[in-house]
């Protein structure tokens, strides 16, 4: 089956994200979210997006222009419903993604592939609420999603092999590279980095270092592009809790167990990025660290 056009729902940074890079690959994309002023901040974010990649030589104005004009955007989920391919990719929260998929079964084409893009719930779960778990699986991107070369797919157990190539081939149509991954918690890439954010919040918890040192020492003493606290706000902490409990309740190992001072910053709204403050305060000219 040829994908052509893509449905996405949630506007939120991985649903603007996933909408820039398949309009710019060429597929019709119509954009969902409850929330009309939701979708014009992510319409605003794409541009933005689009625009700095024009300045940078890495796309034309041509391509800017034309990906845009293949975007819709919709609060409903009725014509989601009639796209060859729909990546959900609402808030991490089970109940929430179990609702979207109910409300779109009763408008889905009979060949509609259904995916979500989470990053640690159960495929398999997801899937068997559905009409369809041989045509469902995971589409996980990373953020920032024009930039991340990554997209993990995840078969559900029913998932078959016509799906999962389809969705191969819209990875590859992206020129981004394909992981397959099993449908076990956090999958490949949250199952190692979630455990390593973890780690550096017990770190600064423990007073073993501060959070500028945790992150020079992981910046510079292993290479990595951002040390884990400031990748811990940039993902948001919210996000980093809940896959940390799915790992925990879901591989029932105490090694998992989330660090108390990653729930104290949750509770606080402290939610990294997004709200202006989490390990850092974003609300200068530049990041200062809470801790
Ligand atoms: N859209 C388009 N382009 C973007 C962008 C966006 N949203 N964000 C950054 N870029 C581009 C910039 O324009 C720049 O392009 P050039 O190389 O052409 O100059 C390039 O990306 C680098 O950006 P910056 O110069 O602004 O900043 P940087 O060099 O510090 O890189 C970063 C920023 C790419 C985010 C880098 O710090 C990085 O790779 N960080 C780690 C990110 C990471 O680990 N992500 C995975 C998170 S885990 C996940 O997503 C899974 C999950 O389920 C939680």
């Amino acid at each position: 089956m040829e994908i052509k056009t893509v449905g996405i729902v949630g506007a939120g940074q991985m649903g603007n994200g996933i909408a820039h890079v398949m309009s710019l690959a060429g597929y019709d994309v119509i954009l969902n979210d409850i929330s009309g002023d939701a979708l014009d901040r992510a319409m605003a974010t794409i541009s933005k997006n689009m625009e700095r990649q024009v300045s940078r030589g890495k796309i034309t104005t041509d391509a800017h222009q034309t990906a845009l004009s293949r975007m819709t955007t919709t609060t409903t989920l009725k014509e989601v419903g009639q796209t060859d391919l729909i990546i959900e990719a609402a808030t991490e929260r089970e109940t929430v993604k179990q609702a979207i998929f109910e409300d779109l079964l009763p408008h889905l084409k009979p060949e509609t592939i259904l995916t979500s893009n989470t990053s640690s719930i159960s495929i398999t779960r997801l899937a068997s609420r559905t009409d369809r778990p041989e045509k469902f699986m995971g589409f996980h991107f990373m953020n920032p999603v024009p930039v991340m070369e990554l997209v993990e797919l995840i078969r559900g157990i029913a998932t078959d092999e016509e799906t999962f190539r389809a969705c191969k081939k819209v990875v590859e149509r992206l020129n981004k590279t394909a992981a397959s991954a099993e449908d076990f918690p956090g999958f490949i890439v949250n199952r190692i980095l979630m455990p390593m954010i973890n780690e550096a919040v017990y770190t600064l918890y423990e007073g073993v270092g501060s959070v500028q040192s945790i992150d020079s020492s992981m910046k510079l003493g292993a290479n990595h592009p951002m040390g884990p606290l400031a990748l811990a706000d940039f993902i948001g902490l919210d996000t980093c809790l809940a896959i940390m409990n799915v790992l925990h309740d879901g591989l029932a190992d105490t090694k998992y167990r989330p660090c108390p001072l990653l729930t104290k910053y949750v509770e606080a709204g402290w939610l990294g990025r997004k709200t202006d403050r989490g390990f850092y305060d974003y609300r200068g000219e530049t990041p200062v660290p809470t801790r």
